[in-house]
């Protein structure tokens, strides 16, 4: 084979070799190719701001418009951030599921890691492979990857929570699997609250976790009055310049993240807090669970109250603040920190 170029330009050698190596599957980069690097991140995802005040008729319009099947998809509102295709971040999906009384979300189990931060309302339950957990306002709720799991709600008002899952990083690497099971309901069993009778301290566990214990978070419910009480208990002794007063939810076996990909975060902004401005690789949603304040992202300044979610788009500066100077504000953060540390790809920046 003999391959000839016109060497009048580096461009148009390049576009001449196209035909030939595109027949081999192979190709050279061109000119009219977008950049393989940049100086520093450049993504087209843009931080947003969603308002809980918009956000509720949409709620009320899905669960009026939209049956849930058992055996079909969920009655989910995902928030789509501007400049992604889909999704919220790069890496994780942040929806909001409406369950209504009697309704059944049908088992079934995927490759995606996910959680449940519930928003409003209590009394459902989640099974997590047989063990059934019930979930109330401001309870966290993992499934665990290839974990089968199942809704179920016998309220008498309908049911909010945050549903997250790290489907684009399972898309992009072509790693999806799903199975529905045979059944709307798994059977449960007969020893309730077994993780978190097992780990639910946080300070005692089990002299030998079992290896899938080891394996996976087998630690499957995180209850508010634990949360609120740790983050009660820290306030004051260390702060984080940009969060304040911030904990994680730790699998308890490694003292890691609750899920491998995600890391789920429970924090207090505390009366008149002006926090510092920083930037990260990887991305930052935070729910408001109580409280008023201002969050600085770039250019824009978004003003939120309780049930507002806030989305910060890689390697933007941003900032909270809260407006009050007699009361708390309180956020739920989910970071894909742990996915960016793993491959050696985080990085962070403090304003000085
Ligand atoms: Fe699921």
């Amino acid at each position: 084979m003999t391959i000839t170029a016109e060497r009048s330009s580096d461009a148009s050698a390049r576009e001449n070799l196209r035909d030939l190596l595109a027949k081999y599957h192979c190709r050279v980069h061109q000119p009219s190719d977008p950049p393989l690097f940049s100086r520093e991140p450049k993504s087209p995802m843009q931080s947003h701001h969603w308002k809980w005040a918009e956000l509720r008729p949409l709620l009320n319009a899905i669960g009026q418009g939209i049956d849930l099947n058992a055996d079909g998809p969920r009655r989910t509102l995902r928030l789509a951030s501007p400049g992604l295709e889909s999704g919220t971040t790069p890496t994780f999906w942040a929806s909001i599921q409406v369950i209504l009384p009697g309704e059944v979300a049908g088992a079934h189990r995927h490759s995606a890691s996910a959680f449940r931060f519930v928003m409003e309302g209590g009394g459902a339950n989640t099974t997590v492979n047989g063990e059934s957990y019930e979930m109330n306002t401001g309870d966290l709720v993992l499934t665990p990857a290839w974990a089968w799991h199942d809704h179920t709600y016998n309220g008498s008002t309908p049911m909010i929570w945050l549903d997250i899952l790290d489907i684009p990083l399972m898309h992009v690497l072509h790693a999806t699997f799903f199975e529905s099971y045979d059944s709307p309901t798994q059977p449960v069993s007969n020893v309730p609250d077994r993780s978190s009778r097992r780990y639910g301290s946080g300070l005692m566990r089990p002299t030998e976790p079992s290896r899938d214990e080891q394996t996976l978070n087998p630690l499957l419910a995180y209850k508010k009055q634990m949360a609120e009480e740790a983050l009660h208990q820290a306030e004051g002794v260390v702060a984080d310049p940009v969060d304040d007063v911030i904990l994680e939810y730790q699998n308890p076996v490694n003292g890691k993240s609750a899920l491998p990909t995600l890391s789920l975060r429970l924090q207090k902004l505390r009366p008149s807090m002006r926090g510092a401005k920083r930037r990260n690789t990887g991305c930052r949603l935070y729910y408001v669970v109580r409280g008023k304040g201002v969050t600085r992202a770039g250019e824009a300044e978004f003003r939120w109250s309780a049930g507002d979610f806030i989305v910060i788009a890689p390697w933007n500066w941003h900032s909270h603040a809260n407006l009050s100077e007699t009361e708390e504000a309180v956020l739920f953060q989910v970071t894909d920190a742990p996915t960016l540390k793993a491959l050696g790809f985080y990085r962070e920046e403090l304003e000085k």
